[in-house]
């Protein structure tokens, strides 16, 4: 009898005595669920077309799937203890200047899937914590400088699929942890020097699916730790000397599958010495560089290149019969080889013997 009588009473309170938005915020949010005293704060795919203030004491916010529009300034200024947002699929055009205003505690933020194609400048601002950003499906053409700067904890940054055409200085200022960075499938024809400068702790950096028509060298020059590049699909036609070098130690694997890519110059692989995985499928090769290693390689796509079965293919007919006998590459040239697989592949064979009869065998 008492606890109804107070659930009333609490009614009546909230609408003569309390401020509304206080006595909104005490309660889970029209047409969303709740869980832990408010703590995950659920409205997916619910028809919201505003942003529903929630209390300090939520956790999540999950407003997937809502046609929200855009992001206003302070839009979550009540909602001071969000660890997590997630913003998938909202039809989000444009975040305004201080649009996650207050949000000190935030770590993941999700706003793939949207329509994003402006982010103002501080729009940003107070995500300090924030160490997840997914910003992968929009239709982002610029970032500008500093645009990430203050979150100085970012860790992985998803901008897959976007419409990014160039990388200037300091669009990564003060993002110095930065680990992950994916930007497949853009449009990037240009890294202009420095660019990448303010991230030297990048692990894995995606840049498949551009239009990167001449190895970023200069870019790339102060990178030091990358484990993984990915660089398939991009109209690049050769790759230059110490192209890996700074970070060769570390990177173990490597993407240049489909690029019409047709030569490494001879220094191409100069520091690289732990690369595990190799794709060099679907490219236009004929040979690859005398001095590169192949011994820590396990996995090497080769197929789908004019490869010229002469002496100078012997490293690499040595390592497929040992590794993967692969049945699909195939001699381009000499003409009398032409179709015939590289593996087990008698004219390179005879190169075999005439290397070890012109090396006195000394144990003979
Ligand atoms: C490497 O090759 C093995 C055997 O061919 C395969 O099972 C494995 O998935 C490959 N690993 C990678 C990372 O491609
Ligand atoms: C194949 O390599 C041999 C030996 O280096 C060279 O003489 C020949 O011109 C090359 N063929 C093609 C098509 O590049
Ligand atoms: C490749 O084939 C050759 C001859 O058929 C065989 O001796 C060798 O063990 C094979 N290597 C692998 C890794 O399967």
């Amino acid at each position: 009898m008492r606890s109804v009588t107070c659930t009333l009473l609490l009614g009546t309170c909230i609408l003569v005595l309390g401020p509304a938005a206080r006595g909104v915020l005490s309660q889970c949010p029209n047409l969303c669920h709740c869980h832990g005293d408010l703590q995950h704060v659920i409205c997916d795919s619910e028809g919201l077309k505003k942003i529903p203030q929630v209390s300090e004491a939520t956790r999540l916010l999950n407003l997937q799937r809502n046609n929200l529009g855009g992001i206003p300034s302070g839009a979550f200024s009540e909602s001071k203890g969000l660890v997590s947002l997630h913003m998938q699929h909202c039809q989000l055009r444009e975040i305004e200047s201080q649009a996650f205003k207050g949000l000190k505690k935030l770590v993941y933020l999700y706003l793939s899937n949207n329509k994003i194609s402006s982010i103002k400048s501080g729009a940003f601002e107070d995500l300090t914590e924030l160490t997840y950003l997914y910003l992968d499906g929009n239709q982002i053409s610029e970032l500008s400088k500093g645009i990430f700067s203050p979150m100085i904890n970012l860790f992985v940054l998803q901008l897959n699929d976007n419409r990014l055409r160039e990388l200037r200085p300091g669009t990564f200022a003060g993002t110095k942890d930065l680990r992950w960075l994916h930007m497949s499938g853009n449009e990037l024809t240009t890294l202009h020097p420095g660019s990448l400068d303010d991230v030297e702790n990048l692990a894995i950096l995606h840049l498949d699916r551009n239009k990167l028509s001449s190895y970023p060298s200069a870019a790339m020059s102060k990178l030091r730790v990358v484990e993984e590049l990915m660089l398939g699909t991009n109209p690049m036609r050769a790759i230059p000397d110490n192209a890996f070098q700074s970070f060769g130690r570390y990177m173990e694997k490597l993407h240049l599958d489909n690029m019409g890519l047709e030569k490494f110059s001879g220094g191409a692989f100069n520091g690289v010495t732990a690369v595990r995985v190799l794709h060099l499928h679907n490219n236009k090769l004929k040979s690859l560089p005398g001095a590169m290693q192949l011994g820590t390689i396990t996995n090497m796509t080769l197929f789908n290149n004019p490869w010229n079965c002469s002496c100078q293919l012997l490293p690499l007919r040595k390592w497929i019969d040992s590794h993967q006998n692969q049945t699909d590459v195939l001699c381009a040239s000499p003409p009398e080889q032409k179709g015939k697989q590289v593996r087990e592949n008698t004219a390179i064979k005879r190169c075999k013997s005439k290397v070890k009869k012109s090396k006195p065998g000394r144990r003979n």
